[in-house]
């Protein structure tokens, strides 16, 4: 997608040379700075009911007189919120994306200033708008012709619009491409094909990548990632991708994601209705790999490092049963109870191993928990952490991704549950809180640096008719490293 900014008008919209004209309308009535023919075009269809100011609202216009556009769209925001800039903006593009369309323009129907962050949530929308999954369904739906996107605007605000074009394009990319690994079904989407999307990363943006084997993370003593990786028979992938864009002496922040590409449940078996949706247990994977893209393409002044630690969770005469005792890399056993709590198992051992880095801070990112589904639905991930600043900055990059995220309770009471008469934990700690106690269980292994958990169980993917993975929270990601370039 080409995506450009252009200094315009009030005067000059109507002559904007595109395809289609989309225009941001606001307030709860017109804005008298829209010129004439636009203006009239607008009071008229108001007059006549075809159009409301409420969000969501669309009216499609073919050819109307005196505009130089074939299409023209009007879309109501209801509010000066960038959310709701986005929401419509996003129906905008709804209303155009199957047309004849190839070069859309957008504008506000108004004087309203454009910021960064409205430039931004134009670049992702029309991305999110667009996507199309085709990779084991190359006759799916032809992709929408749209290919070049112009936001037309002040000439103050061109600077800001300018910044925040960039950063859109890069987070789009990233989401993009946690859609397209997520997207895949478990029997492309390996532990071995996460590892080559890193390798793929490292050559493009030039960034240390090292990926290690069954017999790396034996000698490394990683007890409990090799427990839920011993059942299939598709060998372990853990893998390590730094970017460096400031002093070595710089802490990093380091992003852990779970890569689970297919979660049976192994041994304690999941029922079969939507199991196919399992596929989806590496979203976590997914939005780190997705982030580091972005990262990479902007080239702040930070270093981050990921870690993913990648295998499958199956059932087979080699699998971890129930009951069985295994020793985490920090030395703390763990009665595995249920082999179905696996990401937690390999997440601890990665959090582990994240000590070496020094970090500044930790956050990991998986799709952990049905509980937190149960909690929070759809819309917020669950966040945890017992840093309040950190919880601060994450709630932050949050509100600037338009990436919602809701911060869940770590008290040391909900560590009761872990508590095992043969190891030093389980890894389950009962049905009520199972978010929470689920965090409890990772906090265990994060005493040697700021950390923060994401769980992404109910955002990272959508079922149903729309089902297919939503690149969750590469946006929130994003915004949280880049906050800490110097
Ligand atoms: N990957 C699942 C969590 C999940 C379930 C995400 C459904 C989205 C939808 C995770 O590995 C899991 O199975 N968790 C168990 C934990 C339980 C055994 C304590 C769960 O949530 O049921
Ligand atoms: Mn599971
Ligand atoms: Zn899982």
């Amino acid at each position: 997608m080409d995506l450009r900014h252009q200094i315009s008008s009030m005067q000059t919209l109507a002559g904007t040379p595109c395809d289609a004209l989309l225009l941001i309308v606001t307030g709860t009535a017109p804005d008298p700075a829209l010129a004439a023919p636009l203006a009239a075009v607008l009071a008229d269809a108001l007059a006549a009911g075809d159009l409301t100011l409420k969000a969501g609202k669309t009216l499609y216009l073919h050819r109307p007189a005196g505009v130089t556009a074939p299409r023209v769209v009007f879309a109501a925001a209801g509010t000066d919120t960038v959310k709701a800039f986005k929401a419509a903006v996003s129906s905008a593009i709804n209303q155009v994306k199957a047309s004849g369309a190839k070069h859309i323009a957008v504008a506000l129907a108004g004087a309203g200033r454009l910021t960064d962050a409205h430039a931004e949530a134009v670049a992702t929308a029309v991305h999110e708008c667009t996507y199309v999954y085709r990779h084991t369904k190359p006759g799916a739906a032809e992709a929408s012709k749209l290919d070049k996107l112009t936001l037309l605007c002040g000439k103050a605000d061109a600077k800001a619009v300018q910044v925040g074009l960039a950063r859109g394009a890069a987070v789009a990319a990233g989401v993009t491409l946690a859609r397209e690994c997520a997207n895949r079904p478990a029997n492309h989407c390996t532990p071995t094909y996460l590892a080559e999307q890193a390798k793929k990363l490292g050559k493009a943006y030039g960034l240390k990548v090292e990926v290690l084997d069954r017999k790396d993370c034996e000698k490394l003593g990683m007890g409990s990632f090799l427990a839920v990786a011993r059942g299939s028979s598709e060998p372990l992938r853990f893998i390590v991708a730094r970017y460096e864009g400031a002093a070595k002496s710089q802490p990093p922040v380091v992003l852990v994601g779970k890569g689970i590409t297919f979660d049976s449940g192994g041994i304690s078996l999941k029922p079969g209705a939507e199991m196919d949706e399992m596929k989806f247990d590496m979203g976590g994977a997914a939005s780190v790999l997705g982030t580091l893209r972005a990262v990479a393409e902007l080239k702040p002044k930070l270093n981050l490092v990921c870690i993913i630690p990648s295998c499958e969770n199956m059932p087979s005469g080699d699998a971890v049963k129930p009951g069985d005792v295994v020793k985490s890399m920090s030395g703390q056993t763990i009665e595995i109870l249920n082999t179905d709590a696996e990401g937690r198992l390999i997440l601890c051992d990665a959090l582990t191993y994240a000590e070496r880095f020094k970090p500044a801070v930790v956050v990991d990112v998986a799709t952990l928990t049905g509980a937190c589904v149960v909690a929070l639905g759809h819309h917020h991930s669950g966040l945890f952490t017992a840093d309040d600043k950190v919880a601060e900055q994450m709630l932050a990059a949050s509100s600037q991704g338009l990436d919602p995220c809701w911060r869940m309770p770590l008290d040391d009471e909900y560590d009761e549950g872990l508590k095992s008469n043969f190891a030093d934990m389980g890894n389950i700690g009962g049905r009520a809180g199972g978010a929470i106690t689920a965090a409890m269980f990772l906090r265990r292994f994060t005493g040697k640096y700021p950390w923060a958990h994401l769980d992404v169980a109910g955002t990272a993917w959508k079922s149903g008719a729309a089902k297919g993975s939503t690149g969750r929270p590469v946006a929130l990601l994003t915004h949280f490293v880049l906050a800490r370039a110097v």
